[in-house]
């Protein structure tokens, strides 16, 4: 079987976002699994406009008028699974993020996605959001979750502690092992 193609979305757009860190550490673990093919997807690489398509993508027949929603349509079509790294905003999870999601439909549909997240909680609020929004686009979220908890302490001066995330090693395994599972058996049903 070809590699599975796992696109890892940043959540975050900030300068000095703290979502550099824990995306590139999810990156190294999920490359490390023969497995997958791994992308980073910055979103600041694809500066959409907020959603104005006439129609929801829902209805769209063929791809959005904007040309780099078009770019990111064509991107999250590539892809057989995904894995979303989400601060926690106002108990929620950024705009920006929702306003990716929400520019393409069919491109989401039947596949996986698994949640990497940060704040006081360690994002858990904006993660159960998440995955409602997910089920939406009849995607399916996996159960195991990576939850970083109190994401300012874990950086100085800009560069992330080291071994700063050692502690979630062990839950970002659970996930890429439930992740793998679900990117094949979904890439199989899609077939
Ligand atoms: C607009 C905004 C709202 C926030 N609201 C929350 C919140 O509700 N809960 C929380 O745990 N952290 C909250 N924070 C703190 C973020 O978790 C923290 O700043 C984190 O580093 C943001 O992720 P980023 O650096 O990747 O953008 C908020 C931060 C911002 C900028």
């Amino acid at each position: 079987m070809d590699k599975l193609k796992i696109k890892i979305i940043m959540g975050s757009t900030r300068p000095d976002r703290f979502s550099e860190h824990p995306a590139r550490w999810i990156a190294g673990l999920a490359e490390a699994k023969r497995e997958f093919d791994v992308e980073l997807l910055d979103l600041r690489d694809y500066p959409m406009p907020f959603y104005d398509e006439p129609v929801s993508p829902t209805y769209r027949k063929g791809p959005p008028h904007d040309d780099m929603a078009k770019q990111w349509a064509e991107k999250i079509k590539e892809a057989d699974g995904f894995i979303v790294v989400s601060p926690e905003y106002n108990h929620g999870y950024p705009a920006v993020l929702k306003n990716a999601f929400d520019q393409v439909y069919f491109e989401w549909n039947q596949k996986p996605v698994a949640f990497v997240s940060y704040g006081s909680t360690g994002g858990a609020r904006a993660v159960e959001q998440l995955r409602g929004m997910a089920v939406e686009l009849q995607m399916a979220p996996v159960r195991n979750a990576v939850h970083i908890f109190a994401p300012w302490d874990l950086v100085a001066d800009g560069a992330l502690k080291a071994g700063a995330l050692d502690p979630y090693a062990h839950s970002a395994e659970s996930m890429l092992v439930q992740l793998l599972w679900w990117t094949r058996a979904l890439k199989t049903a899609r077939g």
